[in-house]
């Protein structure tokens, strides 16, 4: 039976090193005289040992007592990653980067032990919009 459980397992990798990375890929060069501060808050909740089952609701919380006085942009989401890959699923969006902590539910996905989350506050732009073609499965 546990071979076909339905849980889910959660665990937030190293947040620096995949935060870092995404960040690297989507940094903005600030105007002269533009203060732009990024902030990349550190998630304290989940953490390594932590087990989500599906359906259930957790509060992911992060650090904000490191938070600059200027945020360009306090929007936050929360996205999906496994393994090194950011899935394109949203955990939570709109939310005040500022509050730190944001209740989401835990999505139906295949259980493995190499989840994390990736939560992005202030942190630059994103490139224009682009396509993605391939065969459609229905
Ligand atoms: C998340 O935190 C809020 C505020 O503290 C609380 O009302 C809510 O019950 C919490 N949710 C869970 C799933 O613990």
């Amino acid at each position: 039976m546990s071979s076909y459980s339905t849980r889910v397992v959660l665990a937030v990798l190293a947040l620096f090193a995949c935060l870092s990375q995404l960040v690297m890929g989507a940094a903005v060069p600030a105007q002269a005289g533009e203060k732009r501060d990024v902030f990349v808050p550190p998630v304290l909740y989940p953490h390594a040992g932590t087990v989500w089952t599906k359906g259930q609701k957790h509060n992911v919380t992060w650090d904000t007592s490191n938070a600059p006085e200027q945020i360009t942009n306090r929007q936050g989401f929360i996205l999906l990653r496994k393994g090194d890959i950011a899935t394109p699923l949203v955990l939570a969006s709109g939310f005040d980067i500022l509050l730190g902590r944001i209740e989401v539910t835990v999505p139906w996905v295949l259980p493995d032990d190499d989840y994390s989350l990736v939560l992005f506050g202030d942190s630059g732009n994103f490139s224009p919009q682009f396509t993605i073609n391939g065969p459609s499965p229905f």
